[in-house]
């Protein structure tokens, strides 16, 4: 029997696409169902093709639900590229009770999201950095508070309008209505960032396939947002050219016998590289992969180092978490600490109950962590969707998208 209910998350990434279905029980939210399918259509986390696109979320979420044996009240999808883009937004309200109510909030929220952002821009999320009220500054959460004015500062995170709209063409042509698009970064941190990184300050790095998302948190607050377009297809894609072998091999390579450090490998290892068509194999050093790895993985880090030049290392005391596909690479841990100078680990995707052993994989964190985003902040309208008022559905409607 199909139950109705639930929440369903589409992590659409570069190289797979990653359905979850979400269900609350005994005030818990359990994973019961996953689909997982290779991403055809997208390329560095864009739709390229809606046609191979839609066939592969098409895949992965019947997979899901025939696990789940659900039909879900809420659908989620995620983006990412560097068309991610943050502004900063400020809002003003004059208080009418002479202490700020939660409508007070929900309105200086409102009115902060009212600034300029260009046509071909859609916002995705606003986040709340600060409240004012009165003189007073550096408040996170103003309820209750006495005063006649309230200010929010905020940081709204925008996404490309075309890339959003060529994402939800394919879940219309499955039949299905996307209640939220969240950015892969943010979602990934919910799943694997501990509430003391975010307080002490952290750089969350999602590596996967086509692009590297990347997050700072700070007193418990997301301070910046971003998107490196270099991923794991590109080291794959350097392998193949540099040892000239067919992009399936230098994968397979990549996985079996690849490390990011040339250090890490000893003067006589040698591994088998396939030739091309019926060109015979050959034996190189294992050393010679190493470098082509370590050169792009360092290139990669002087990038993400550039992006987060304006936040200084003694701001981010908790370092770097690493999660995403790519971060299994032996030796990634000691180039972060070499090159941005701060400590690393890996991040894998937790707080979850249900199927926790299929999902506990760095490669699976954006999914976790959308699963759990849309319960935080859906949590209410899971059972009853038309009580659903969610800021994504009226900005739908206000765009016509
Ligand atoms: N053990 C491993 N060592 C090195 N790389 C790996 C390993 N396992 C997977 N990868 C790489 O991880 C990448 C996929 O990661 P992930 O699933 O996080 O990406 P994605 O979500 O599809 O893409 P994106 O988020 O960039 O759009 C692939 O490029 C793959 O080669
Ligand atoms: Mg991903």
């Amino acid at each position: 029997m199909v139950r109705d209910g639930g929440i369903l998350v589409v992590d659409v990434g570069t190289t797979k696409i990653c359905a979850l279905i979400g269900e609350e029980r005994d005030g818990k939210l359990w994973v019961t169902g996953m689909g997982v399918s290779p991403a055809l259509g997208l390329k560095r986390g864009g739709v390229v093709n809606i046609e191979e696109a839609t066939q592969s979320i098409k895949n992965a979420v019947e997979r899901a639900k025939t696990q789940a044996k659900v039909m879900p009240n809420l659908v989620f999808t995620s983006i990412a590229g560097s068309h991610i883009k943050i502004q900063s937004g400020m809002g003003v309200v004059a208080l009418r009770e002479k202490e700020v109510t939660p409508q007070d909030v929900e309105e200086v929220l409102n009115s902060a999201q009212l600034v300029d952002i260009s046509q071909d821009k859609i916002l995705l999320h606003v986040i709340p950095q600060e409240f004012v009220v009165d003189q007073t500054k550096g408040i996170t959460q103003p309820v209750g508070m006495t005063g006649i004015r309230l200010e929010a500062h905020v940081l709204l995170i925008t996404a490309q309008r075309s890339h959003v709209q060529n994402l939800l063409r394919c879940f219309e042509n499955i039949g299905y209505e996307v209640d939220g698009v969240i950015f892969q970064g943010l979602a990934s941190a919910e799943a694997v960032l501990t509430p003391e990184e975010k307080d002490l300050g952290v750089l969350l790095i999602d590596f996967g396939g086509g692009t590297s998302d990347l997050v700072v948190y700070k007193d418990g607050v997301l301070r910046f947002a971003g998107s490196v377009p270099v991923g794991g297809e590109l080291l794959t894609g350097d392998l193949a050219v540099c040892l000239r072998t067919t992009k399936a091999e230098a994968e397979r390579l990549k996985i079996e016998k690849g490390v990011c450090l040339r250090e890490l490998v000893g003067e006589e290892e040698f591994i088998e590289v396939p030739g091309i068509g019926n060109r015979p194999s050959r034996s190189i050093n294992k050393k010679i992969l190493a470098e082509i790895l370590e050169e792009r993985v360092r290139e990669l880090l002087v990038l993400i180092d550039a992006e987060i030049k304006n936040f200084p290392k003694t701001y981010l005391t908790s370092g770097v978490v690493l999660t995403g596909g790519s971060v299994l690479l032996p030796g990634l841990i000691y180039l972060c600490d070499q090159i941005l100078d701060l400590p690393a680990r890996i991040g894998y995707p937790e707080r979850l109950s249900g199927l926790t052993e299929e999902i506990y994989h760095p490669r699976y964190s954006t999914a976790v962590g959308m699963l759990l985003y849309a319960y935080q902040n859906y949590a209410q309208s899971m059972q009853k969707r038309s009580k659903k008022e969610g800021w994504w559905r009226k900005l739908k409607q206000f765009l016509k998208i």
